[in-house]
């Protein structure tokens, strides 16, 4: 039996889905059952009906769908899959924004650890931050951790007060604006596809800013025939997949994500034989961090 017959037969033998997100290597979004950007995810975490779910992300993605599932067991694929943006701010930093401004709401970009977001107010990913940051009553926002993505979120919400933390991507940090520049020179036909985790430098730029999940449905509709795309370079699988015959071009070659990149076949199927790693969370903390999980899933409806 070859690896992939392995893994299908073990899925079925211990009731187990394999989710992975857009980011990680082809192969194993192949094999997955589900593929999406962080929202899709975590929304579709809760309404699966397999008792173990194996998580092909980072650790703050499998974080998320036992939160919002406690009674099923998540296993991480590797357990060292870890987004460095996660551990970018600290309980204490918001405490002080709330004692300094009493009406603020804190939104918690998903890509954080459980700890900071059992802290905060409200959850967002990159696909609904701007619906959900507009319909909150608050007018102080205090957007943590991801810098990019609170001045994208405020640009597209002025009547809103907010306070930026410092964290940041270094993957899509690392997308630089002279370069593509140079990538636009070479394609003057394509149009640029941005995650707004990207630089405000690149987003001015761009023809189109979304998840991973809307950069893949805006090519595919699209008329266009090319893209330069500013983001991991794992999405070009499913970009690849859904549009045979159009063209994408990254941008440099630093669009790579070291810990999505950790996750192979060999740990898809070390993960499934073993049922180990798990996310375990100790329960008050996973209840605290539940609560702007659930208010995310509530407002993005
Ligand atoms: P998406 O929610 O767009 O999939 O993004 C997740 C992420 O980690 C971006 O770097
Ligand atoms: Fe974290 Fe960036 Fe990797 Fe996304 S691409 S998981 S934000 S390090």
């Amino acid at each position: 039996m070859n690896q992939i017959e392995e893994i299908r037969k073990l899925k079925k033998e211990k009731n187990a889905v394999i989710l992975a997100h857009y980011y990680v290597d082809g192969e194993v979004q192949a094999i997955a059952d589900y593929v999406g950007d962080s929202y899709y995810l975590s929304k579709l975490a809760t309404t699966l009906p397999e008792d173990v779910i194996i998580f092909c992300g980072v650790r703050f993605m499998g974080e998320s769908a036992k939160i919002l599932n406690p009674k099923k067991t998540v296993i991480m694929a590797d357990e060292y899959a870890d987004c460095p943006m996660a551990h970018m701010v600290d309980a204490d930093t918001i405490e002080q924004v709330r004692r300094e401004h009493p009406d603020v709401c804190v939104v918690c970009y998903v890509n954080s650890t459980a700890e900071i977001k059992a802290c905060s107010d409200v959850c967002v990913t990159s696909s609904n931050a701007v619906r959900i940051v507009r319909a909150l009553p608050n007018k102080d926002i205090f957007f943590i951790p991801d810098n990019n993505l609170g001045h994208y979120v405020a640009t597209q919400v002025p009547e809103k007060n907010f306070i930026f933390h410092d964290g940041y991507c270094h993957v899509h940090k690392s997308i630089h604006r002279e370069e593509l520049l140079q990538a636009k020179e070479l394609h003057p036909e394509a149009l640029v596809l941005t995650h707004p985790e990207c630089t405000g430098d690149i987003l001015e730029l761009s023809d189109f800013i979304g998840s991973t999940s809307e950069i893949i449905d805006y090519a595919t509709k699209s008329a266009h025939e090319t893209f330069i795309i500013c983001t991991e370079m794992g999405i070009f699988f499913e970009l690849g997949q859904k549009n045979p015959d159009k063209k994408f071009y990254s941008v440099g070659h630093r669009q790579f994500c070291p810990n999505m990149k950790r996750i192979n076949l060999d740990k898809v199927l070390q993960a499934l034989q073993e049922l180990a790693p798990p996310v375990i969370l100790e329960e008050t903390l996973a209840q605290k961090a539940n609560k702007p999980l659930a208010k995310m899933l509530e407002l993005a409806r």
